[in-house]
């Protein structure tokens, strides 16, 4: 009974706080444009990866506005499979952490992971600065905007800077919470009031509807696929972090399927109920899940020009 206590706390406080839980993103992302467009050509470059075969944009596809893969746990280089399911790289700049256990501190520091990890590009920074320095282009571009040689810090950092133009800014949603009532219809707007009263809230919330706090995955009854993935506790080895993870963000999440950690869960209203289920220790009916998964959908926001 000490979790429903402590549980019905942070609901508590959250909803007294209810006006200000959410924010809407900027219609205007700031980054700088040039470093982008070099980031951009990186992010596109399969040159990046020890086979030259897995470029990022693989596993975060963009022009659909997911900015994922589609797929339970994702593909590397010579078809090797991942432990995860791919987060989106839409928005993730406003998350608080990089990754799952939340082990890179920026973006900048979260884009080296991938290009060294064995599972998924497989390269080392030496060979792929070598390989990118036999392109003209490339050492041009380079000169011009870090006016240096071609580095790991300046891959990392353009990479970087075009992620923060993975912005998807006016979702019907936004619109709500810039004031437009109509934004929402009713159904939506009975789902957003669920989402709140039943606790969604306390976890899912801020500019991303998540993302800026970890939680404990299995509040009420234990998660599935949790035997072999500990959350923080992986990094730590501290007891009290094991099962806690980044609480993912929810915007854009009807593109963003399968769902959780594990990729098991196939569509919207199954994850919805079993959030309930696991986070809350609640039933969630099918009608309300219905509801919830409509006013999730209002999530969905704007692809960026950049990234069509
Ligand atoms: C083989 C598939 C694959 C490739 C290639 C890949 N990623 Fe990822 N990406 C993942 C997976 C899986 C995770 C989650 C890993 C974890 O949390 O342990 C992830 C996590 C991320 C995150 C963190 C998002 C969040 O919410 O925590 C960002 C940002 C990201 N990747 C960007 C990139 C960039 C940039 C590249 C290219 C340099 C790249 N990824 C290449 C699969 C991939
Ligand atoms: C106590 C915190 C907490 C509460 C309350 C909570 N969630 Fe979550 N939510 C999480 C965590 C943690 C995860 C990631 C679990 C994992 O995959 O290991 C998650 C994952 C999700 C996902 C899947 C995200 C993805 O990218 O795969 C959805 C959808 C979701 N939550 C919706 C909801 C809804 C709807 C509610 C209310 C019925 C809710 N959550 C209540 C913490 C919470």
């Amino acid at each position: 009974m000490l979790k429903k206590t402590l549980l019905s706390t942070i609901v508590v406080s959250t909803l007294l706080s209810a006006g200000s839980l959410f924010t809407p993103l900027p219609q205007d992302s700031k980054y700088d444009k040039a470093e982008a467009a070099l980031g951009k050509q990186l992010y596109m470059d399969t040159r990046l990866s020890g086979d030259g075969t897995v470029a990022c944009v693989n596993c975060h596809e963009l022009s659909m506005g997911s900015g994922v893969d589609g797929l339970p746990t994702s593909t590397g280089i010579r078809g090797q499979k991942g432990p995860v399911n791919a987060p989106t790289v839409y928005n993730a700049r406003f998350n608080f952490v990089q990754f799952w256990d939340g082990r890179a501190a920026s973006l900048q520091d979260q884009a080296a992971g991938p290009v060294e990890n064995p599972l998924e590009m497989g390269a080392k920074f030496p060979e792929v600065i070598k390989r990118l320095k036999e392109d003209e282009n490339y050492v041009k571009l380079f000169q011009e905007l870090y006016h240096d040689d071609i580095t790991k810090e300046h891959i990392t950092h353009a990479i970087a800077e075009f992620e923060k133009a993975l912005v998807t800014p006016n979702s019907k949603f936004d619109q709500f919470l810039r004031g437009d009532q109509n934004a929402l219809n009713d159904m939506e707007k009975k789902g957003f009031k669920l989402f709140n009263d039943k606790g969604c809230a306390a976890c899912h919330n801020g500019i991303n509807l998540g993302s800026n706090l970890y939680q404990k995955a299995g509040i009420f009854e234990k998660f599935p696929e949790t035997d072999n993935f500990t959350g923080r506790y992986a990094l730590t080895k501290d007891e009290k972090d094991k099962y806690f993870v980044k609480v993912p963000t929810l915007r854009n999440i009807a593109r963003t399927a399968p769902y959780f950690h594990h990729g098991k869960t196939p569509d919207l209203k199954t994850a919805v109920m079993q959030m309930g289920y696991y986070q809350l220790g609640i039933t969630i009916t099918l009608e309300e899940a219905d509801a919830i998964v409509a006013f999730l959908k209002t999530l969905n926001g704007e692809v960026p020009e950049i990234a069509k």
